[in-house]
């Protein structure tokens, strides 16, 4: 099979771009004159952090954390490690943390956790993706763009084994469904 045959497109690039337009409006309405603190959760937010804060058109900063819970599993470990910790201090700060999906909730409950600890003056979560279905953890997620069957999801920042990030569309595996 090839690389393009076993993958198919779940979200294309033009509905990608139609809900990183909403989700900027619906944050723009909040945080236009708060100057907040965005936190990508690297590796998989690159790409919808950079297209997000461009449909931005007021002050704010950037900064990013590296998690890891996957390995080079399909699977949370159930151990989230911090590879790379925030240079920005968030006390005081108005913190929206922007990640690629949520999926157990261990990853952004551990983030979020751990910047409450720190005093900012409000913290929210922004996700591109929600899997509802393999919840581990509550979370609550302020700002969604799409909610995902339980498919393993690749492309648009998204990897397997570290492969397909640079795909522009949102695809699965074709064999998994
Ligand atoms: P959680 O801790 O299980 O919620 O997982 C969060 C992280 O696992 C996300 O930041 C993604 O990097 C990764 N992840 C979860 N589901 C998928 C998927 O379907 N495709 C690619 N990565 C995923
Ligand atoms: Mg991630």
């Amino acid at each position: 099979m090839t690389y393009a045959a076993k993958l198919k497109v779940l979200f294309s690039r033009s509905d990608i771009a139609c809900t990183v337009g909403r989700l900027a409006s619906e944050i723009s309405r909040d945080y236009r004159d708060k100057n907040p603190l965005l936190i990508g959760i690297l590796k998989g937010s690159f790409i919808f952090l950079a297209d997000l804060v461009r449909e931005l058109d007021f002050p704010l900063e950037v900064d990013f954390v590296t998690l890891s819970s996957y390995g080079s599993a399909r699977e949370s470990c159930g151990q989230v490690k911090m590879l790379q910790c925030l240079r920005t201090d968030p006390c005081g700060r108005h913190v929206l943390v922007v990640e690629d999906i949520v999926d157990s909730g261990l990853t952004t409950s551990f983030l979020l956790e751990h910047i409450r600890k720190q005093n900012p003056a409000s913290l929210k979560l922004c996700a591109l993706s929600d899997k509802p279905s393999r919840r581990r953890t509550p979370v609550r997620i302020d700002y969604l763009g799409f909610t995902v069957p339980d498919v393993f999801i690749v492309g648009y920042g998204t990897d397997c084994n570290e492969e397909f990030r640079n795909l522009a569309d949102i695809c699965y595996l074709e064999e998994e469904v």
